[in-house]
């Protein structure tokens, strides 16, 4: 929290005031009285003070006044809200290198994540571990727009060899695979948590991380209740690192991302 110190602006302008007025009669010279001379140097001492308690305040101040109290705002991406051309995921870590593999199998040697979600994934699953629960595995992390474009044209051709036209082919693609630009996997934030070899929803897995998942910061994105919202058809694998409050606020509340970030905007 931001702590607000009460500066001593008043001695300030007062000295301010004092000074500009004998100023002023010097200029015209009138003679100034010894009295107000005086008052002008009492006061500069004063303003000496001033200024060392300004300063003082100032080094007391420290990153954790300034620092926001919660993770910033999470970012909404989706078909509506596609990330910036120039958008760069940050502080990616290999996490095949990173990633402690009696922990969880990273799929892919080349998957990525953002370490702090990354970090806040292996603290999620070292616990349900302690729970008696294993065999992790990561098939998706941050994915490029280029590679996110490959599985949509993929997905779409499967469509219109099934006979769907191209707009029908596009669309029952966008259910399943974000449009590129649109995916959470761009930000680095968002992994397909996994289990070999088994369908995940109907592992216990997944019961522990729709549990869970909320109390590391993560959602489960992609749900069947919301899939009016989201566009996108259930994923369970799916979570999407966030941060707190706000997982836990999701969590209590019921919402997707969607009406979270509009319960943030509407009054
Ligand atoms: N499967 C999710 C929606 C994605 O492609 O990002
Ligand atoms: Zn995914």
């Amino acid at each position: 929290m931001r702590r607000h110190r009460r500066f001593p602006l008043l001695s300030l302008l007062v000295v301010l005031a004092v000074g500009a007025g004998i100023g002023y009669m010097t200029f015209l010279d009138v003679d100034v009285p010894a009295q107000a001379w005086n008052q002008v140097r009492a006061s500069l001492g004063g303003l000496a003070e001033s200024l060392q308690l300004i300063s003082r305040s100032l080094a007391d101040v420290t990153f954790e006044d300034v620092a926001p109290a919660q993770d910033p705002t999470p970012l909404l991406v989706n078909e509506d809200n596609p990330l910036p051309e120039d958008y760069v995921p940050q502080d990616l870590v290999l996490m095949r290198e990173y990633c402690d593999e009696d922990v969880v199998y990273i799929k892919g040697s080349e998957i990525e994540g953002n370490r702090e979600a990354v970090d806040k994934l292996m603290e999620m699953l070292r616990a349900a571990i302690a729970d008696g629960l294993g065999d992790w595995q990561i098939s998706a992390g941050y994915r490029s727009v280029a590679y996110q474009q490959q599985l949509w044209d993929n997905r779409v051709y499967e469509y219109r060899q099934q006979g769907l036209s191209a707009s029908e082919a596009q669309s029952a693609t966008a259910r399943y695979v974000a449009v590129p630009g649109s995916s959470e996997h761009h930000t680095g934030l968002a992994f397909d948590v996994t289990v070999p070899g088994e369908s995940f929803p109907l592992t216990e897995q997944s019961k522990w991380l729709a549990e869970h998942c909320w109390d590391y910061g993560f959602i489960i994105r992609y749900t069947e209740e919301k899939e009016d919202i989201t566009g996108i058809s259930a994923e369970p694998w799916h979570v999407r690192y966030v941060g707190q409050p706000h997982a836990r606020i999701m969590r209590d509340e019921n919402w997707c991302l969607e009406e979270y970030i509009a319960s943030l905007t509407t009054p």
